[in-house]
């Protein structure tokens, strides 16, 4: 009897090796290597999408590019205006569409309620949720559609066969790790499970032109669970994030063939599924009648998006021996790296001090122009002055506590004036660049500046 065929893949990076390693040469993790069965012995491999049995290959023939007809691709627009900004103007025809997060931060909701909204065919296929289930689940977000048909399976094959039947316009798959095809041995979630059925949709997205959204869950560590390989094979990768304990939720693209991969979406999950921010910047500022010590308001841009988002520091006395650094949505070295300036360079003493940040919301910045509001929010709280309600920041600081101008500030300008800010701190040398309607423009060269502004 013949072998079956055995691969030892790295299920950190997908690498793979004829025998045991313990430590993967490609990505350098120790023990990760596991052993798969990737072909069966007995069986030959079944394909699992064919699109009719005499279907030959297509021959394909270099052409000239310019004699190519270019066209708009065709997309099919949701009624979900986030989700189609995140897209690139909705969901690209033939597309294969990764969505990943952490499990339960709504990514079945959303494409449950994608679905349920959209008037074409969909068919939603859940290997983790019973037909009951999904009932329940449609019901508490309450879209009632003719359109829209779920299927609890697990098996590629057997998937096929129902989209075969039904020829759904949109086929959307809960979770690629549930899935598993006859022709592997390996058990569901393994990295050939998931490779292989990856692969068998990609071709059936393809060749049929239907649109297909791939559902993917995260590693502890932010990675979409199984290998880069995934993220390679197909055309976008969004990726779902927020804090399960708070209500927004963002969906940001990680990359794109059909569009800008810096776009984001927000949501807010209430008692009703996801609902759509279209208004980000006002909701994220919570209540500005009174200001408290340590609170700043950045202008911030997200994606090519500017936003007006809340960030707060508190100070305080450290108790113990070495001062607690903590940091929610903001890089912890970079606040590290603002304490280290705000110490040297304007001789506040923090070295002895606990300093906490928090982004409202749950929001993760990563735009290096909300280091003066977090430095602003920073000194006010080691002060205990409140800022003035309505001064808005933006700025990147520099190793020697100089404040640098960033992208797209006119757009953030433009946003805090919306707003009703009435003044802003900016880089000096942007002003002249600015053209604001009302809002007061505050050009400082440094922190000491900025520093000297607020406080005196
Ligand atoms: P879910 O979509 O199941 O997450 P994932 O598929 O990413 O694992 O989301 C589950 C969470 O969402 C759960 O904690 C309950 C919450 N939720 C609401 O708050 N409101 C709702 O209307 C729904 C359907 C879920
Ligand atoms: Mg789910």
């Amino acid at each position: 009897m013949a072998k079956s065929k055995t691969v030892y893949f790295c299920q950190n990076c997908g690498a793979s090796s004829s025998k045991w390693i313990g430590n993967c040469p490609s990505c350098k993790q120790w023990n990760t290597y596991v052993e798969e069965v990737v072909e069966k012995s007995s069986t030959q491999h079944i394909p699992a999408w064919v699109e009719s049995k005499d279907s030959k290959p297509v021959k394909a023939e270099p052409k000239l590019i310019s004699k190519l007809n270019s066209g708009p691709e065709h997309r099919i627009v949701t009624s979900d205006a986030e989700l189609n900004r995140v897209l690139g103007g909705g969901v690209v025809l033939g597309s294969l569409v990764l969505i990943g997060g952490e499990p339960g931060i709504g990514k079945s909701t959303l494409m449950l309620q994608t679905a349920l909204k959209l008037d074409h065919k969909v068919l939603y296929v859940s290997g983790e949720e019973s037909e009951n289930q999904l009932k329940m689940r449609a019901d508490r977000v309450g879209i009632q559609n003719e359109a829209c048909y779920i299927l609890s399976a697990t098996e590629i094959q057997e998937i096929f066969k129902q989209v075969k039947k039904l020829k759904p316009a949109i086929l959307v798959i809960d979770s690629v790790q549930t899935l598993f095809s006859r022709s592997i041995e390996s058990t569901p979630g393994s990295i050939s499970q998931i490779r292989e059925c990856t692969g068998q949709l990609l071709r059936f997205a393809k060749e049929s032109n239907t649109p297909v959204f791939l559902i993917g869950h995260i590693t502890k560590d932010g990675q979409i669970a199984g290998p880069k390989v995934l993220e390679h094979m197909v055309d976008t990768v969004l990726q779902f994030e927020g804090d399960r304990h708070h209500v927004y939720r963002i969906l940001r693209a990680v990359k794109n063939r059909f569009g800008s991969a810096s776009e984001m979406g927000i949501y807010e999950m209430d008692g009703h599924g996801l609902r759509e921010v279209s208004n980000p910047s006002e909701v994220l500022i919570s209540n500005r009648d009174q200001m408290l010590s340590g609170i700043s308001i950045t202008a911030a841009v997200e994606g090519v998006r500017p936003l007006m988002i809340e960030t707060q520091a508190l100070v305080s006395t450290a108790v113990y021996g070495t001062p607690q650094r903590n940091s929610n949505g903001y890089d912890l070295r970079r606040l590290n790296m603002l304490l280290a300036v705000l110490e040297k360079r304007c001789g506040f003493k923090l070295g002895s001090q606990d300093v906490f940040v928090n982004i409202a919301g749950g929001l993760k910045l990563d735009d290096p122009g909300t280091d003066l509001g977090i430095a602003a929010a920073i000194l006010s709280s080691y002060e205990n002055i409140p800022l003035p309600t309505f001064t808005a920041f933006v700025g990147e600081i520099g190793l020697s506590g100089e404040v640098r101008p960033t992208a797209r500030m006119d757009q953030r300008v433009a946003e805090a004036e919306k707003l009703g800010f009435e003044e802003i701190l900016v880089h000096s040398s942007s002003i002249k660049n600015l053209k604001p309607k009302t809002i007061k423009l505050i050009g400082v060269k440094n922190i000491m500046e900025a520093a000297e502004y607020l406080f005196g």
